[in-house]
């Protein structure tokens, strides 16, 4: 039997709102603790929370370390793969460049690498040896996928390891970003990400309202990834209005 504790729910106006808490948060947290780790995504949805960061004097990132949730990869002629070049204006190398390391470069940064996919959990080695992630900025897709590329039926004790990205997800991004969306990813594992000691998950959008009321009043199950969040004993959420709209 699971213990589920009723999820801490914080509701906010809009997208600016939702950005200003969750960048208020880890702001706090560093203060708190300027030797901090970092586990991040990529997406519209942090956007707004990397902007803010990035106002902010640099001195306030020497002690942060972050590690991204997910890579994208494409096959090899040799029947391999490899990790998009991280020139490539797909890759989440440029993403997190763009957005947040381009103005913060003192920030220490991880990806997980094509090591995981002849050799899962690779990543998550690294991750423990560095002391683990103290939070996880996290968020989810359409579908429930979450913790990167965790698709409908991802085990609960999944780790790090090369995934084939479905194709309603590639439809999703390639209308956000306008590109042609890789095969392929490395991502972290639900089990990887559940490891945080701190969880905090963004929701925006009246597209994620029908998922968001799936992923915290239905079933838990591995159908719906997203739906173990609700077991971590310290997992927060911050949703704007339209994506709460139908809870
Ligand atoms: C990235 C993430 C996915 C996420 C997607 C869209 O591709 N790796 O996990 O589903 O962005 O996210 P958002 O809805 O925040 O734009």
């Amino acid at each position: 039997m699971i213990e589920v504790a009723s999820p801490q729910i914080e509701v906010v106006a809009d997208y600016d709102m939702l950005s200003k808490r969750a960048a208020e948060h880890i702001l706090s947290r560093l203060t708190a603790q300027p030797e901090y780790s970092l586990l991040v995504p990529t997406g519209t949805t942090p956007e707004g929370v990397y902007a803010l960061l990035s106002k902010e004097p640099q001195e306030k990132f020497d002690g942060l370390t972050i590690f991204n949730l997910d890579e994208y990869c494409v096959p090899t002629t040799d029947g391999g793969y490899t990790l998009l070049d991280q020139d490539d204006p797909r890759s989440y190398r440029t993403f997190m460049k763009q957005h947040l390391l381009g103005t913060l470069p003192n920030i220490k940064s991880h990806f997980p690498g094509i090591e995981n996919a002849k050799q899962p959990g690779t990543y998550d080695e690294v991750i423990a040896a560095a002391g683990g992630i103290d939070l996880c900025l996290n968020t989810m897709g359409e579908d429930g996928h979450t913790f990167g590329f965790n698709f409908s039926d991802s085990s609960f004790d999944s780790v790090t390891r090369l995934v084939e990205v479905n194709e309603s997800t590639k439809n999703v991004n390639a209308g956000l970003t306008g590109h042609d969306i890789p095969a392929y990813a490395v991502t972290t594992g639900l089990r990887t990400g559940m490891q945080s000691k701190e969880i905090l998950v963004l929701v925006s959008g009246v597209r994620k309202a029908d998922i968001l009321k799936r992923v915290l009043q239905g079933d838990i199950s591995e159908e719906v990834p997203a739906t173990i969040l609700r077991t971590h004993p310290n997992c927060k959420w911050i949703v704007d209005q339209a994506a709460a709209s139908k809870l």
